[in-house]
């Protein structure tokens, strides 16, 4: 048994993450139009590169607490169903975020394929997040409410 204002602790670092989340896709966004549309935008890069690790790193504890403390709570894993298994999906896409975003953070000219496979993975990420937030909330009415 853990006690029960730990099992708060999962669902609002993850809202955190994701509030986070929708900042640096925009800037993202930003960028993607400059380098791949050939619009004017402003990109603070250091600025992305430490909100996106903040993030990233958010979301990866976020659920390692959440699987923690549903598996101490209930001593089970999976009862959230599909909120359970697109948490688990969110892993390799957060690896290639990581992995991608790591490897692009020093400026050394154009990576276009890179950066792409960064936005695309991270575009991904944050439609899973939209549905883990749409279905944490009903995780939290049934299991922490009642
Ligand atoms: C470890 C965390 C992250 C690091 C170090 C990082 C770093 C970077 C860098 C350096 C760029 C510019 C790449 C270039 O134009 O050559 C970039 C682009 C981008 N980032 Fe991140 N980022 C991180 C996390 C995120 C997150 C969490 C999101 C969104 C949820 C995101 C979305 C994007 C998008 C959409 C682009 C534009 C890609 C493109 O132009 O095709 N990043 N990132
Ligand atoms: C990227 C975001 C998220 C991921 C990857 C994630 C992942 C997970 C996973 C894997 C579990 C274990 C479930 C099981 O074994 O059935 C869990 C539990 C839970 N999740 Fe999430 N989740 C996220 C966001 C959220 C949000 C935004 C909320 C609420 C608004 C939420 C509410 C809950 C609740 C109430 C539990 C039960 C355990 C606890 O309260 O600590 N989750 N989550």
């Amino acid at each position: 048994m853990v006690p029960d204002m730990m099992l708060w602790i999962h669902p609002i670092l993850q809202s955190a993450a994701l509030l986070l989340g929708t900042y640096v896709l925009y800037m993202g966004y930003c960028r993607f139009c400059f380098q791949h549309l050939g619009k004017k935008a402003v990109f603070n890069w250091k600025r992305h590169v430490f909100l996106g690790k903040v993030a990233v790193w958010l979301w990866l504890a976020g659920l390692v607490f959440g699987i923690y403390a549903t598996r101490m709570s209930w001593g089970t894993l999976g009862l959230t169903g599909a909120h359970y298994t697109i948490g688990l999906a969110m892993l390799p896409f957060l690896a290639v975020s990581l992995i991608t975003g790591y490897m692009l953070q020093k400026p050394s000219g154009k990576r276009p394929r890179l950066a792409l496979t960064h936005g695309s993975a991270n575009a991904i990420l944050y439609l899973m997040a939209l549905f883990q937030t749409w279905s944490g909330i009903e995780a939290v009415r049934l299991l922490l409410l009642e």
